[in-house]
Order: structure tokens, then C-alpha cells, then sequence
């Protein structure tokens, strides 16, 4: 399951409050099928955990870190020692195994944090953002990973600013907003609910999007069209329509656009994404994550 939303949107307070490290005002939640206010210390047993924020120690090395998870779950010394290994190994980190983590990449680091959620396996694992602030290439191995563990059999709910990233990674999305579900299926359910492909038209900064908008909208003309379909990225100086017309009308829909003396700097015709998703829902984009990732580094 994903759980998408900007930043504030209240992710990490879901995740907090669904591993029993947060108390609820209100309401009730099972994880794993255990009520998680009767029996918190049941559902501890069940689940894995890998924040927004690193767990681990910068002084120790990897493998040093692993065994203390390890042992903190009580493993003898010995399975905690084979755990690290097992664990360094699937994570491609057996290499820095006796690094400091002071000297680990953002990427390692990242993956040393999901492994040490792993020591026990888990039925059911939370996320926090597992690839905020990654290169693509790390994120890439990250989403293998979690795939991976997913097709293993594990439950994994993860929280993500990524569209991309619930896309590819969760059968179910749950979308929130300041504190608030506002939508929730599957990426497919998301993208027929917006129904077929979508003109994109880019203008240069400083054209009157209002009238920008108007000319599109009667350029694309569908009756049943009006004027809440379309979606205005105004920091990208961007707009969105519905084009059910598809490459077919294409042509038309560029002269008449032409005609209206509006000058076009990017075009394009594409399938809806979860940006749409979200612009729709909420009348605003969902923020990239890089603003996330400055905020980590802080
Ligand atoms: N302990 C707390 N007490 C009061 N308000 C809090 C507390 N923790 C978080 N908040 C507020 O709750 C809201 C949701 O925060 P949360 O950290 O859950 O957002 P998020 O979706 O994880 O955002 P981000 O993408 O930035 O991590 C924010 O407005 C935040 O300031
Ligand atoms: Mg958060």
C-alpha cells in the first residue's frame, strides 16, 4: 500500500501512530490484524520499521550496526553476526561491511536502515519515504528491493511524494492531504477516473494564464468539457485538458490554438499520470520530494 502525499500531509504521523510509537486522540487501527491499542507490544512483534529519518549509528560500522539490531531482538551473538552478513550481502554492502557509516553514501545508508528493519523478517513492514533524496539509480535499487520483499510475501506500507513511485510499486494508493484521505484505489482505477489521454501545452512566463486557459479549452472544445477539467501549473507556467479527441485531433486543436495568437512552448499529448491525480484532487501539485530532501539535509 502506498500512502501519497505532500509534505505535512500527514504520512509520518500515520506511520507513527500505526507502529505504536505515536498515541491516537481518536479512532481505532488493527495491523496484522492485531488491535494496536489493546495489544501494541503484539503488534511491535509484527511489523518492521524504517523511518523518514536514519536509524543508524554514524560511528559504528554496517556490519556493527546489524548486530546491534540483532542483538537488540535478541539473537545470540552468533545468529546476530550471520544475520548482519545474510543482510550485507542481499543489501550490496558486504564491501563496506567494516566502513564506518560516516564514509556510506546516502543510498548506502538508506539501504543499511531498511536491512536493519529486516533482522527478523517481519510480516508487515512500514516505509517512511524510502527514497526521498536518492540518486535515480538508488532509487532503482530501492524499489527492487521492495519488490522483491513484496514478493516474498511481506505486507509493506510505504509513504512516498512520488507518483512514480506509488505507481510502480503499490497495488493499492491511499491519497492524503492535510490530515485527510482524499482518494484511495488502484493507480489504474486513479487513471480511468480521469478518463483518456490529455493535452499538455506550456506557455513562456508571463502570459496571462487565464486567457491561456480559455483558448485551450475552446481550442479542445467537447461540450461536455468545462472549466474545472482543466489544470493549471501556474509555477510551471503549464495547463492540462482532457483530449478525448486523442492524435486525431491533434491538428485541429494546434491551429486553432495558433489562431488564437497564443504562443506555445512545449506540447504534448500524453496518458493521464498520478500527477493528474493529484492536481485534480486537490487543486495543487504534489510537491517533488526535492524540497524533501533539502529538508533532510537540514
Ligand atoms: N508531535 C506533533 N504535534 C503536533 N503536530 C505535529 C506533530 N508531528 C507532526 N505534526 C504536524 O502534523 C502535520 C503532519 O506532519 P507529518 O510529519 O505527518 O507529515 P508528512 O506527510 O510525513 O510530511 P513530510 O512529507 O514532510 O514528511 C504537520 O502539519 C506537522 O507539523
Ligand atoms: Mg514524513
Amino acid at each position: 500500500m502506498g500512502l501519497l502525499g505532500p509534505n505535512g500531509a500527514g504520512k509520518t504521523t500515520t506511520v507513527r501512530i500505526l507502529t505504536t510509537l505515536l498515541q491516537p486522540d481518536a479512532g481505532s487501527a488493527e495491523v496484522a490484524g492485531i488491535d494496536m491499542l489493546r495489544h501494541p507490544e503484539r503488534v511491535r512483534a509484527s511489523i518492521g520499521l524504517t523511518g523518514q529519518y536514519a536509524a543508524v549509528d554514524e560511528i559504528l560500522t554496517g556490519r556493527e550496526n546489524l548486530v546491534m539490531f540483532g542483538q537488540l531482538y535478541r539473537l545470540s551473538r552468533k545468529a546476530a553476526f550471520a544475520r548482519a552478513d545474510e543482510l550485507l550481502e542481499r543489501f550490496k554492502l558486504t564491501d563496506a561491511a567494516n566502513r564506518s557509516l560516516k564514509t556510506y553514501s546516502g543510498g548506502m545508508r538508506r539501504r543499511l536502515d531498511l536491512a536493519a528493519s529486516l533482522i527478523v523478517a517481519p510480516p508487515v513492514l512500514f516505509l517512511d519515504e524510502p527514497t526521498t533524496g536518492l540518486d535515480p539509480r538508488s532509487r532503482n535499487d530501492m524499489w527492487a528491493v521492495i519488490e522483491d520483499l513484496v514478493a516474498d510475501g511481506t505486507t509493506v506500507m510505504l509513504t512516498t511524494q512520488y507518483l512514480e513511485e506509488a505507481d510502480r510499486l503499490a497495488n493499492e494508493i491511499v491519497v492524503v492531504d492535510q490530515g485527510r484521505i482524499i482518494a484511495q484505489g488502484t493507480a489504474d482505477e486513479f487513471k480511468v477516473q480521469l478518463g483518456g489521454e490529455r493535452l499538455a501545452i506550456s506557455v513562456p512566463a508571463g502570459t496571462d494564464l487565464d486567457l491561456a486557459g480559455r483558448a485551450l479549452l475552446s481550442a479542445v472544445h467537447t461540450d461536455d468539457l468545462s472549466e474545472s477539467d482543466l489544470v493549471v501549473d501556474a509555477d510551471a507556467h503549464q495547463m492540462t485538458v482532457p483530449f478525448p479527441a486523442g492524435s486525431r485531433g491533434l491538428a485541429e486543436a494546434v491551429r486553432k490554438l495558433d489562431a488564437a495568437g497564443l504562443e506555445i512552448t512545449d506540447f504534448s499529448l500524453r496518458r493521464p499520470t498520478l500527477d493528474d491525480v493529484f492536481l485534480t484532487l486537490t487543486g495543487h501539485a504534489a510537491e517533488d520530494g526535492e524540497d524533501a530532501a533539502e529538508e533532510n539535509a537540514a
